[in-house]
């Protein structure tokens, strides 16, 4: 914990991707997966992975009704795949563990965007590998945009009003170094670190205007759960969820962000002086600070009460129930008594068909109690609406589309889809050790 940069460092904002498609419905985009290098502390190289840079990958943004390619050159020396975490697109196109990339080779995947704005992210999935991969810098934000949220008197100016956070934590060695030697605890627990980084800094601060102020958090870490909130105990208002907006913004002093999940959030700085400063903070411990500052345009002062239209889907058109139980610990772990292979597909879908899912996480009870530890569940191919946690309505702040879902030691959650892409998907716990030790699962849609 000796010298770690921090303090008086700006929030690296990540570029936002070249489209280089000249046609305004179609997109065109390059990445390449490379090995870089970070000074993380002070006088040390950190050897890092990262998409066309050192760290992290640019942002990737999209249309609504845009066909889209990207080309993704594999320069890292091994083999890795590229996943867009909560796009809905057929199996091929999904990046999971069968799309590996070899070193010096070029995927190209291709899709159209069918869903609504929201802000996806994107990151490896290769067998036994997403762990390290992920936790040496390869992940980005996908953000995809549509004509009623452009509508929408929302603040949109990327970088200044509307903020991307990546929140990632890290442990380093003495030599600066990325140690991904997994310890018995990391193995139970999901590797978690003494440090909290975002968008790659370590304790940055990001000036912003005073008014209204979106911020799009990603948690990006390999297992830790935030409960976010801000210094001062004011109140903010959720407006997304990880696949779109809600249908009204909710207000709340703490959000709870499990590995994978994404939420896009609305702070309030408009009774702020010139050059004062909020923090957030994980669990009490303040990691990143905002300073509100007169030179920055300012954000809309009111945002609207009514956001997206959240269609529900009827449980009655459910065609199927099915049961996912995330069991057991450390290299045990399972999902309905099973661990990952490759070769066996676990669950069939018929395409278009609507299905409940009902996901308990097995509590290893003794005397009444629930002990075990959270598991965020996470489904490729599609996003989910919750219809019940332990038989009651789901919070107001998961009223709206998911793709990752925590589940609390002896819970049980019942989620309702639709199933429109067809292919191999993967189902999984998020906490990346507990996926790439096999809490993982396969099903196909035809
Ligand atoms: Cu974010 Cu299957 O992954
Ligand atoms: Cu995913
Ligand atoms: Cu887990």
């Amino acid at each position: 914990n000796e010298s770690y940069l921090e303090g008086e460092k700006p929030l690296p904002i990540p570029p936002i991707l070249k489209d280089e498609n000249p046609d305004p419905d179609k997109a065109e985009f390059n990445l390449v997966a490379q090995k870089g290098s970070m000074e993380f502390l002070e006088g040390k190289k950190t050897d890092t992975f990262g998409y066309n840079g050192d760290y992290l990958g640019p942002v990737i943004r999209v249309k609504k009704g845009e066909d889209v390619s990207i080309k993704i050159k594999n320069e890292l020396g091994e083999a890795t795949t590229v996943h867009w975490h909560g796009l809905e697109v057929d199996g091929e196109q999904d990046g999971g563990p069968h799309s590996g990339i070899q070193p010096g080779t070029t995927w190209n995947p291709k899709f159209t965007i069918e869903q609504p704005a929201a802000t996806l992210w994107y990151h490896p999935h290769l067998i036994h590998k997403t762990g390290e991969h992920v936790y040496k810098g390869l992940a980005g934000l996908f953000i995809i945009d549509d004509e009623v949220t452009e509508k929408l008197d929302l603040p949109k100016d990327y970088g200044v009003n509307d903020i991307p956070l990546i929140v990632q934590d890290k442990q380093l060695d003495v030599n600066g170094q990325i140690d991904y030697n997994l310890s018995m605890h990391d193995v139970m627990m999901g590797l978690q670190g003494d440090t909290i980084m975002v968008n790659g800094a370590i304790d940055p601060y990001v000036e912003v205007p005073k008014g209204k102020v979106r911020l799009r958090l990603l948690n990006g870490s390999n297992a830790r759960i935030y409960e976010f909130r801000l210094s001062n105990g004011q109140a903010f208002y959720q407006i997304g969820t990880d696949g779109g907006l809600l249908e009204k913004p909710v207000e709340m002093n703490k959000l709870v962000l499990s590995s994978g999940e994404r939420a896009e959030l609305i702070v309030d700085f408009s009774t702020f002086k010139e050059g004062e400063t909020v923090e957030l903070t994980d669990q009490g411990t303040p990691f990143m600070k905002f300073v509100v500052s007169d030179n920055k345009k300012s954000g809309p002062s009111e945002i609207p009460d009514r956001l997206a239209e959240i269609s529900e889907v009827d449980p009655s058109t459910a065609v199927k129930t099915r049961e996912f139980v995330m069991q057991g610990m450390g290299r045990n772990v399972s999902i309905n008594g099973k661990q990952m292979d490759m070769d066996r597909i676990d669950e069939e879908i018929k395409l278009h068909d609507t299905e409940i899912w009902e996901i308990s996480n097995e509590a290893m009870g003794m005397m009444g109690m629930n002990h075990g530890m959270a598991h965020p569940f996470h489904s490729h191919g599609t996003q989910f609406l919750i219809l019940d946690r332990d038989g009651n309505p789901p919070p107001a702040n998961e009223a709206g589309w998911k793709d990752t879902i925590l589940v609390m030691p002896g819970e049980k959650v019942r989620v309702i889809a639709t199933f429109n892409h067809k292919g191999l998907f993967m189902y999984h716990c998020h906490i990346l050790e507990h996926e790439d030790y096999g809490m993982m699962g396969q099903f196909k849609v035809d």
